[in-house]
């Protein structure tokens, strides 16, 4: 059977064989046995639904070991037998060109490659899946390859529950995933639900379609870089940075601090992992021994070389070994994936990576508690180096938040702050998503390098032009942005698809979009996918994350996100999605984002000058009614180049007034 034909076919009528499990893929930790014996009866209803009856006696007692062996329902059974990557547009079966790009995205997101645990349909994030199991995968792409520019499909969370007529200006596909009741969105609630077969944790850009591999974060964590150090004040070259993670978003930060020009440290547990990164040339050096490393770091600064070390053990040994040896550190941070701590996202201190899975499996309880002392270790040995100068920041991982809840000394002196700001708060809030920079990127469909050559040349033009005329308060980020995308075909940045990030404000997405559709239209390229991560203006509602320089109290609010999303797919997004969860864990973050596919038709432009347009100053408005200046600033210049936008502005408050009030602890006034 051809490629398209399997596509088309869905989940084959006959039963596969099935399938030996790969122990030479990096798979999924097993998950918490957290069913009664009734909801495991409902798990297997839920899963055998898929399936003909005929077949159900053959599945049942598969999946029932597939629950008690890893703690979900795969159904491993059904995985293709074709190799999964992001394939040239014209090679997908379909009636519309748009769901044709939609199968290239969801490839991309399950190619070897890039995800993290492909057979269990995780991108990244230790649980960030894209599906639940291999029938809503195969599903979902036969409906791609049978829809038309009339009809939009409806995912619930993995799931697809069919193509609704529409029209063409419709998005083609609509996703939600992990939405809950709120008071159903506890970390055991993703557990269970997951395990039912009814939610899954889409992430951010794993359950949209939207990953690009670990480039997408590289072009962020590279501008964090540069101006952390410039916070600092101090040069890149001969400066220490030292973190721990080589996964999804983490293994971009040895990259990105080559590209910054200092020495990288970065601690991670999982062999599997760091190999493949030093393979994929993403770190220069590994060392297995802390004595080794603490002599090859001095070393390299002396020398003021652009390295990274990979240390293959637990961040925590780095941080007291450095202690001990002064090591200066310059900056510090960490991206272990504690938004999802008890379930392989932090390994402990103490413990191999075999004896931390095999007890998070078997005893959970006594794993929790391993994972809290390793935290208050962590967060000592990291106070040491702050206290000596270190200039330590969160990374959007809820280190900070589950280090305070482990009753590590995180907090400030009025102990409602973490006495160390978050990325956000202090470098990529006021200095990028308050002007409206954000991760633009973009896929070309076409799979041909030289496209992805001529795209960035075309924005390489854009923005040197818009530069000419921005204002000083753009000035740096523009000329950060400019070198950036000239130096991103030398770095080899591209894992998986044929990919860009490239951070822009609304009037570069826009114009550099427009470049591109003009180009489409006139034959130099082929067609192009746009998007964005979350890590954005407007798309997440994260309070100790992308909306933690938010001070007026509405940063757990997510009303932004929603009408984002809203917002988008009327304006023209070819596929929109919102989810629960993200970075931070379930429940803390909700966030949306959208794919755009540019043809070079009309339809096209005027989609994307809307959309765009919306998705930018939706957040700049929200960020500049929450009195932040630099989006007041933003949201001015908008509203003076198009009339058509008319925002609320804030009047600001002199403090002086208010702090002349005498006030009770219950608000009463007095006088
Ligand atoms: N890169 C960014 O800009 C960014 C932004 C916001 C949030 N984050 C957050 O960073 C975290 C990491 O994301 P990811 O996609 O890389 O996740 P991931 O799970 O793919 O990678 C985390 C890695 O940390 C390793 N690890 C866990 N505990 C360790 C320890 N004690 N010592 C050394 N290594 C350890 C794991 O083995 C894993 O490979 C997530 O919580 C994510 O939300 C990243």
């Amino acid at each position: 059977m051809s490629f398209k034909e399997q596509i088309k076919q869905g989940i084959p009528l006959e039963l596969p064989a099935p399938k030996p499990y790969e122990p030479s893929i990096n798979h999924a930790p097993k998950r918490k046995d957290i069913l009664s014996i009734e909801e495991k009866k409902l798990a297997f209803r839920n899963a055998l639904r898929y399936f003909d009856a005929k077949d159900h006696a053959t599945l049942l007692p598969e999946f029932q070991n597939e629950l008690k062996t890893y703690g979900r329902i795969y159904m491993y059974r059904l995985r293709p037998d074709y190799k999964m990557y992001a394939r040239p547009v014209s090679e997908y079966p379909g009636k519309c060109e748009q769901a044709k790009a939609i199968q290239l995205m969801i490839q991309n997101n399950l190619d070897y490659a890039v995800a993290q645990h492909p057979h269990e349909l995780i991108t990244y994030g230790g649980n960030g899946a894209v599906f639940q199991n291999w029938a809503q995968y195969l599903l979902t792409m036969k409906y791609l390859s049978e829809m038309t520019e009339e009809q939009t499909l409806v995912m619930y969370s993995g799931h697809p529950q069919g193509l609704f007529p529409s029209h063409k200006d419709a998005p083609r596909v609509v996703v939600t995933n992990g939405m809950m009741i709120p008071n159903y969105s506890k970390q055991d609630d993703w557990e269970k639900f997951n395990a039912l077969g009814v939610t899954q944790y889409g992430q951010m850009t794993a359950g949209s379609y939207m990953y690009i591999g670990p480039q997408g974060i590289v072009h962020g964590t590279t501008i964090t870089l540069l101006n952390g150090f410039r916070k600092i004040n101090k040069e890149t070259y001969g400066g220490l940075f030292v973190t721990s993670g080589l996964g999804g978003m983490s293994g971009a930060q040895p990259k990105a601090g080559n590209i910054a020009g200092c020495v990288t440290v970065c601690a991670e547990v999982n062999e599997k992992v760091t190999e493949t990164r030093h393979s994929q040339g993403w770190v220069d050096e590994v060392i297995s021994d802390l004595d080794e490393l603490s002599i090859r770091v001095k070393e390299a600064i002396a020398n003021k070389e652009t390295v990274s070390i990979a240390y293959d053990g637990n961040v925590v040994d780095v941080w007291e070994k450095f202690d001990e040896d002064n090591v200066y550190i310059d900056l510090g941070s960490d991206q272990t994936s504690l938004h999802n701590p008890w379930a392989g996202g932090y390994y402990p201190v103490g413990l191999t990576y075999e004896e931390s899975n095999e007890m998070m499996a078997n005893n959970p309880t006594a794993f929790k508690t391993e994972v809290q002392k390793s935290l208050v270790r962590q967060a000592k040995a990291i106070n040491k180096h702050t206290a000596k100068g270190t200039y330590f920041f969160d990374y959007g991982n809820a280190f900070l938040l589950e280090a305070s809840r482990a009753g590590a000394d995180v907090m400030a002196a009025n102990n409602i702050d973490f006495r160390y700001p978050s990325y956000v708060q202090d470098i990529m809030g006021p200095m990028c998503f308050d002007f409206g920079f954000g991760p633009f990127r973009w896929v070309c469909a076409s799979g041909k390098p030289e496209d992805l050559e001529m795209t960035d040349q075309i924005a390489c033009e854009v923005l040197e032009e818009m530069k000419k005329t921005s204002p000083p308060e753009i000035q740096q980020q523009m000329a950060d942005n400019i070198q950036w995308i000239k130096g991103a075909q030398e770095n080899k940045l591209v894992v998986g698809s044929q990919a860009r990030i490239l951070y822009a404000d609304a009037e570069g997405r826009i114009n550099i979009a427009s470049a591109f559709n003009k180009a489409i239209s006139e034959g130099k390229i082929g067609m192009v996918v746009l998007g964005r991560d979350h890590h954005d203006v407007s798309g997440t509602d994260s309070p100790y994350r992308e909306t933690s320089n938010i001070y007026d109290g509405s940063q757990f609010t997510a009303d932004m996100a929603i009408q984002n999303v809203i917002g988008d797919s009327f304006r023209g997004a070819t596929w929109v999605s919102i989810h629960n969860g993200g970075g931070v864990g379930w429940g803390e973050v909700i966030n949306g984002g959208f794919g755009m596919v540019l043809d070079g038709s009309d339809d096209a432009q005027r989609r994307l000058e809307s959309m765009l347009y919306w998705d930018v100053n939706n957040g700049i408005s929200r960020r500049s009614w929450a009195r932040n200046n630099e989006a007041v600033f933003a949201i001015k210049r908008a509203m003076k180049k198009n009339p058509m936008l008319q925002v609320t502005l804030p009047n600001f408050v002199d403090d002086e007034l208010i702090n002349k009030i005498e006030l009770t602890e219950n608000n009463q006034i007095k006088n």
